[in-house]
This record gives C-alpha cells, structure tokens and sequence, in this order.
C-alpha cells in the first residue's frame, strides 16, 4: 500500500449570493415533468424487511433483517452471513476477475457475500487489514473508494492509496474520479487512471469550499453534483458549481443519488431525475416521506421505506437509449470507462448510447468476433458478453 499526502488541490467556492435564485426554485413551474414508471419490484417477498442494498444493472445484493441476498436475473440466492450489516456494494474484485457481492458490518469489516461460503474479510486483500472501513463505492473500471477514519483510500486494480484526511465524512466515485465530502468542503480527485494527456495517471485535486454540504455524487461520466440542504449545485463546465434545483422549504433534499449516467433525488415526497442537463420532477407525491434513494448502475432507482423496496424508471421511448438503461450503460461503466469516457485513455468517446449506435460494428467486431476489447487480462463477464450480444441482434432487427 503507497501512503500519500493526497493530490495537491485548486480551491473553489460554490457562490450562491451572486445569483437570482428565483428560476432554480422547485415551485418556478420551470421544471419538466417527470414520467415515472415502478417496475415490479424484486420477488424479495417475504424474504425479510430491507435495510440496504446495491444494484450496479447486473446483479443486486440486498441486506434484509433476514441476511443477505443475491439477485441476478430470475436467480435469487441467500448469502451467508447472518450479523449486522451496514452497507452493501458490487466492487471490482481485488484478484482482478469480476466483480464481488460485498458487505460492511458494524464493526468496520468489508466482508465478500457468497451462497454456501462464510463471509470472507477481503479488507487485507485490499491491503486495509487494520484499518476500519465505513464505507466503499465503485469509480469506474477498477477503481474502488473506501471510507476510513480520518483517511480515504482508492484501489486501482494495482495498488491502494491512502490519503490521510481528517473529519471526512463520505466517498464516493463515477466516471473514473472520486469526491470526498467534509464538513465544509468537497474534494474531487481526478486522474486516476492514466489518459492520453495524463499518461502516468498522476492525481490532481479540486475542492470546492461551502458551507455544509449534504450529499455528493458522480455519474458513470464523472459529471459532480453537490447538495447542501436545500440547494443542488452541478459542476459547470469552467470547473465551478452551478446551482440548478433549490427545493421550497424543510427538510430539504434528503437523499442525492448517481445511478449510471442520471442523478436522482428526494425533495420530501417529490423525486427528481437530472440527466444530460435537463430536470425533471414528479408532480404528484412519488415518495413516502422517510425514502432513502439507491441508485442502479442502469440508471433506475431504488427507493427504500418502512423495510420495503420499489424500483422507479423514467419512461424512454427511443429505442438506443432504451438499449442504453437496460443495461449496456451499466456494461460499459463496468468494463469500458476506464478508457473509453471522453478525453480518456483510448481517444474513442464510446459513453452515450449514440455513440454505441455509431460504433455498433466496430463494437461487435472487436468485443464479440476477435475478442481485442476490453483489452487482454480483462475479459468481460458472460453477463456482460450475452448484453453486448444481445444488443447487436437487436440492433440487426431494427437496422439489418
Ligand atoms: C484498458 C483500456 C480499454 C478498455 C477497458 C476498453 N478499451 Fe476499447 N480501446 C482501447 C484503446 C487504447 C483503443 C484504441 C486502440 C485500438 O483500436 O486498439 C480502443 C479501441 C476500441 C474500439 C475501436 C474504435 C475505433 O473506431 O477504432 C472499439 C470499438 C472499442 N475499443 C470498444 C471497447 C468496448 C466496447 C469496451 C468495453 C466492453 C472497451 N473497448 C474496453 C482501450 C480500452
């Protein structure tokens, strides 16, 4: 493990006063509409009240006051394990192959969930064996952020670094950059993995000074969204926080999540919807009052009360980016980001469904028939595989 004094950081500061506040209010009447589909929830049935879970678009791990367990697709598996949980999370395995069911107990252990096998402590495997984790969250390709005391640390697949850091409260990652919460500020790493300006993968951080921020959040871009009680900032494409949403009164935003390329928020009963710089909202309650959101790497929500679970969407008509939330966003934040977000390590921008569509042979080509993508040493799960394959079959129907 490389111990470091942490990025050398650009300060910013989040202005609210030089700016009229009026268009940004929820009650403005600027706000578009959000059509909301609930999908039928998980057959979790009686399985347990729900007290946490992780969705990364392939595989969900669910923490229920019955123990732990495993969704994907119709398969639905009890993991061993029955102790108090805190945290679930799907993370880039350590040894490199695939990715890990993975759980925080209340005594800080980041354990491995699997049907049949005891939990396996995997915090040494990620060379934190004395240390207690309170939190982990994925960044895109194989980063992993992990929350200590007083410190931060981010695996990159090769090695962990840890960044001392007093009074942090929260980590989290997308779009291959991690952002760090504080009482008083927000730090955003960026460079972690090498691009063709930053070919050594040397970090540089930002931070952005404000007054109690309350939330942060990444999407599979990378795009930064910051609440403070009332207020969503959107990072701007000079580098500073713009305000975009100010809810109308108590308790503020209470929950702010990525998932895939969207943000989705609580604002008391309303949920929002935030992508490719549009906001939407529900215009009838969506949400019980006490909802906490969880986000899935395909880009629904999950909202969590009372123990129970409901999976919301948008309602997409086109059918590419249908394609896209279904799933091959979720493959791409997993198996492609690394190197292929805008300005990444590959020069090819392959992170909207457009340019999926624009690429679909070279894509087929290269991941299904000569298998040279994702690059040797990091072959895609069969999940991942059977998504891209379905997907060029798909496109094939509607485009022979
Ligand atoms: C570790 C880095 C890395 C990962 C991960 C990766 N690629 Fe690439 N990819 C590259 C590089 C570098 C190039 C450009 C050189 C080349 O063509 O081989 C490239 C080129 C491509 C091209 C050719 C584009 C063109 O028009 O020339 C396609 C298509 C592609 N990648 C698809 C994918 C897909 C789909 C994934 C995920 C399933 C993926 N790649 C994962 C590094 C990566």
């Amino acid at each position: 493990m490389t111990k470091s004094p942490g990025p050398s950081f650009l300060c910013l500061l989040a202005c609210l006063s030089c700016a009229d506040l009026a268009p940004y209010r929820r009650d403005s009447g600027r706000f578009a509409a959000l059509d909301l589909r609930r999908e039928s929830p998980t057959r979790l049935g009686a399985r347990g009240a729900v007290q946490s879970m992780a969705d990364d678009g392939a595989r969900q791990v669910v923490l229920t006051d019955d123990g732990p367990w495993i969704i994907r697709g119709q398969t639905i598996e009890r993991a061993q394990g029955q102790r108090h949980w805190l945290k679930a999370a799907l993370i880039p395995a350590a040894d490199g192959a695939g990715t890990w069911a993975v759980a925080i107990d209340a005594d800080g252990h980041l354990c491995r969930l699997r049907p049949g096998v005891d939990p396996e402590d995997v915090g040494a495997r990620y060379g934190l064996e004395h240390e207690q984790i309170a939190d982990v969250a994925t960044a895109g390709g194989r980063l992993v952020a992990l929350l200590l005391k007083d410190a931060y640390a981010i695996a990159d697949g090769a090695r962990v670094t840890r960044y001392p850091a007093q009074g942090v409260r929260a980590v989290t990652g997308g779009g291959t950059r991690v952002a760090v919460r504080f009482d008083e500020r927000v730090d955003v790493i960026d460079g972690l993995l090498p691009t063709a300006q930053n070919p050594h993968g040397t970090p540089r951080g930002r931070s952005f000074r404000m007054k109690a921020p309350t939330a942060v959040a990444l999407t599979a871009r990378g795009q930064l969204f910051v609440a403070a009680g009332s207020a969503l900032y959107r990072e701007n494409s000079s580098g500073g926080l713009s305000l975009i949403y100010l809810s109308a009164g108590a308790p503020g935003l209470t929950s702010v999540v990525a998932a895939g390329f969207a943000l989705w928020f609580a604002d008391g009963t309303t949920l929002g919807h935030v992508e490719d710089g549009s906001t939407a909202l529900t215009t009838a309650p969506a949400l019980a009052p006490t909802s906490r959101l969880l986000g899935a790497g395909d880009g629904r929500v999950w909202a969590l009360a009372g123990g129970q679970v409901t999976l919301l969407a948008t309602n997409r008509e086109s059918s590419s980016a249908a394609d896209w939330d279904n799933g091959l966003g979720a493959v791409f934040t997993r198996a492609c980001s690394e190197c292929h977000l805008p300005g990444g390590r590959s020069d090819v921008d392959l992170s909207s469904a457009s340019a999926w569509a624009a690429r679909r042979d070279e894509i087929r080509e290269r991941v299904l028939v000569k298998h040279t993508m994702p690059p040797a040493g990091r072959a895609l799960s069969e999940d991942d595989a059977a998504a891209v394959r379905s997907w060029t079959h798909e496109a094939q129907r509607f485009h022979p």
